[in-house]
């Protein structure tokens, strides 16, 4: 394994005022995404609208780009591969490996990620294809009181354990994700303590795996209320809660630490970031990771539609920057305005 390499990678994914979009929607995914904006979801429909982002000025704030498996193969309309243009604007390719989660038979409403079969073998492959990064997505239920289980977060801990050592000999940093979704009416006290438990897990099997800290990213949930809670933590709580919780969880090793945005309105996603960067200086970059909170502005804009390209490009351009600022400490509602 070349420390120094994944060191070197891991560390320009969390550059200074840049964060990593997600744009590893699966198939069934963006479909959904795409039927929101009336959009038929087609090989090329899909290389259309990647093409748009990867092509926008907004990418100068983009560190780097989670590919899905069709994604990374597929090429531009005139004949350049995605991978090489998301080279040219400055930002390193990474890609999705899981494959999806299974049911787990003995813990009703709850899953494991699935994909470590023949894992190292579609490593390599997609470090020839250029590739540097990836990503792992475990997804934790939570509800008031019993979910999730032991045994969810163990064997999903493990999985994460098993997929981030394969990356690191296949020379790929990995993105650790472990999701504890924000559906459901528990409290953000609740999300904490489910959070904390989630991440001294992780941290216990990627110990015991033996996985570099200095050469992985971690990509977690931030500590906020269940969505469907009467009482929602504002700003400033959930920014409190989500650094205290780093704060215990997360050795000083691991080099940064780029958040998801798992269902929060873009504002939010932007606000609560921005909150936590204005706090003490910390050991680690925090940044953005955002699927949802990065896209739903340029989607809407484009709408599939070829004429309306350069908006969605500014759309997309325009969050990216707000995000870029917010990972800084230096986001002002007022800017919102100003550039729109
Ligand atoms: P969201 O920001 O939409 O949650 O997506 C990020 C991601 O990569 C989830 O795996």
């Amino acid at each position: 394994m070349n420390l120094s390499a994944l060191n070197t990678t891991a560390l320009a994914m969390v550059a200074p005022g840049k964060g990593i979009l997600a744009a590893d929607e699966s198939t069934g995914t963006i479909r959904k995404r795409f039927d929101a904006i009336h959009v038929e979801s087609t090989e090329q429909s899909r290389r259309d609208y990647r093409e748009m982002l990867f092509r926008s000025e907004g990418m100068a704030s983009i560190s780097g780009v989670i590919l899905y498996d069709e994604t990374i193969r597929q090429e531009a309309a005139d004949g350049t591969p995605l991978v090489e243009l998301i080279k040219r604007a400055g930002s390193i390719p990474g890609i999705k490996v899981d494959e999806g989660t299974q049911p787990l038979p003995a813990c009703p409403g709850e899953s494991v990620t699935v994909g470590l079969d023949r894992l190292a073998d579609r490593l390599q492959a997609y470090y020839a294809l250029g590739a540097r990064f990836a990503k792992w997505r475990a997804v934790i239920e939570i509800d008031k009181d019993t979910l999730p289980s032991m045994t969810a977060v163990h064997v999903n801990a493990h999985a994460l354990g098993r997929y981030a050592a394969l990356c690191q000999a296949a020379g790929l940093v990995p993105i650790v994700e472990p999701e504890v979704l924000m559906d459901g009416d528990h409290t953000v006290d609740r999300c904490f303590d489910v959070s904390r438990r989630v991440l001294n897990e992780v941290f216990g099997e990627l110990r015991l795996q033996r996985v570099a800290l200095e050469g992985m990213i971690l990509k977690p949930n931030m500590v906020v209320s269940g969505q469907k809670c009467p009482e929602q933590a504002d700003v400033a709580e959930v920014a409190e809660k989500t650094i205290r919780l780093l704060k215990e969880c997360v050795p000083t090793a691991v080099p940064g630490i780029a958040f998801l945005s798992g269902g929060q309105t873009e504002a939010q996603a932007t606000a609560h970031l921005d909150a936590m960067n204005r706090r003490d200086p910390l050991p680690w970059k925090l940044t953005f990771s955002y699927g949802r909170a990065l896209q739903a502005a340029p989607q809407r804009a484009w709408s599939g539609k070829a004429e309306n390209a350069s908006a969605g490009q500014r759309a997309f351009t325009h969050r990216a920057r707000m995000n870029a600022k917010a990972s800084l400490g230096q986001w002002t509602p007022a800017l919102e305005h100003e550039a729109a």
